[in-house]
């Protein structure tokens, strides 16, 4: 089965082309990071209409990649949901229309469950089951997935996901946007021992997150460090690197908790954040250390793409389920 994916939830128009026998065909993930830049975040208005003028020219390209007609797909996957409503709208709109002009089915596919289920498009695929660390704008999550659509969220967080942490902190450090790239490499640089940031709510039991306590506490180092307003290029890099240690910290202690509470040996690790250099060792390191093994797509998988969601609507479509000819989107959609 070849199944044409689309996901346009949020700034990156995601065009991918999967095939249950071959394998990921083609993908093509186009950034509106540029467009955005000016504004400090994404204008939900401007994200559509930008998915609008990019989503048609990457379906053709994607199909020339692969040496294939339109007329060759078996079905047409979306991502429906959660995510702007008005950006949702152009892909979900665009992927039902032209599977009900070819006559195929057409499946709307949770944004969380395409990034849940990223690691399948890798050569090395866990089996299930395994413990998934959902890390991105939007969503921090820890999940034990038994199967495909057999999901059970074990933590969250309940204030600030761990992306938007890292945008929120890098804004105010006066970093370009997207803040998480940009805060990472200039830790590369800085001494992540010379301020003491706190490891949110892991001295207490339980899988649940808490970031937004980091955003203040790198609010009161720059108020601290800054003379007459300006932090030093030595101080920046200090600062971004004691942040990031504490969320990557943070994040180990509760994945390990999640492994040793659940027995089971598999993590993966999926969302924007899990492209972060740190974090991928020091969960290879901790999960080696417990005799189990640690799964990522590569980089250009964790962030948003079209590929996870042509594979997760592939599975759908395959398990027999199908949209009716009503667009339906859902900007709110828990798991
Ligand atoms: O999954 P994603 O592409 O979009 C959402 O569904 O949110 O994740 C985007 C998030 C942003 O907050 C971005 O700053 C963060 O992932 N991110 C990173 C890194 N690369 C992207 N955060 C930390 N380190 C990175 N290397
Ligand atoms: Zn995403």
């Amino acid at each position: 089965m070849r199944v044409l994916g689309l996901e346009t939830s949020c700034d990156e128009t995601g065009i991918a082309l999967y095939d249950s026998e071959r394998g990921l065909l083609a993908h093509r993930v186009y950034s509106q990071i540029a467009l955005h830049a000016e504004y400090g975040g994404v204008v939900p208005e401007l994200a559509s209409r930008d998915h609008v003028r990019k989503a048609l020219p990457l379906i053709h390209e994607v199909l020339n990649e692969a040496g294939l007609s339109v007329n060759e797909l078996d079905g047409i996957a979306y991502t429906s949901g959660p995510g702007l409503v008005g950006a949702l709208l152009v892909g979900a709109c665009l992927g039902r229309s032209l599977a009900w002009a070819l006559d195929i089915p057409a499946v709307g596919v949770h944004h969380m469950e395409g990034h849940l289920l990223a690691p399948m498009l890798e050569d090395d695929v866990p089996e299930f089951p395994f413990i998934a660390l959902l890390v991105s704008g939007g969503h921090t999550q820890l999940v034990r997935v038994d199967g495909i659509g057999r999901y059970e969220l074990l933590g969250e967080s309940l204030d600030d996901a761990a992306g938007e942490a890292f945008d929120k902190a890098a804004k105010m450090m006066g970093l370009p946007y997207p803040g998480g790239p940009a805060l990472s490499k200039l830790a590369d640089s800085g001494d992540s021992t010379r301020f003491k940031f706190p490891r949110p709510m892991t001295d207490r039991p339980g899988l649940d997150f808490s970031f937004s306590g980091l955003k203040t506490q790198v609010r009161t180092t720059i108020l601290a460090c800054a003379v007459d307003g300006v932090l030093s290029d030595t101080d920046k890099a200090d600062i971004a690197a004691c942040f990031q240690a504490a969320v990557v910290d943070t994040l180990v202690i509760k994945c390990k908790r999640a492994l040793q509470q659940t027995g089971v040996k598999r993590l993966i690790i999926a969302g924007g954040v899990g492209a972060n250099k740190r974090l991928r060792e020091q969960l290879r390191t901790a999960t080696e250390a417990m005799g189990g093994a640690v799964y990522y797509p590569r980089p250009e998988l964790c962030t948003d793409n079209g590929a996870m969601i042509a594979y997760a609507g592939t599975r759908r479509l395959l398990a027999g389920q199908q949209e009716d000819l009503a667009v339906a989107v859902v900007p709110r959609w828990p798991m």
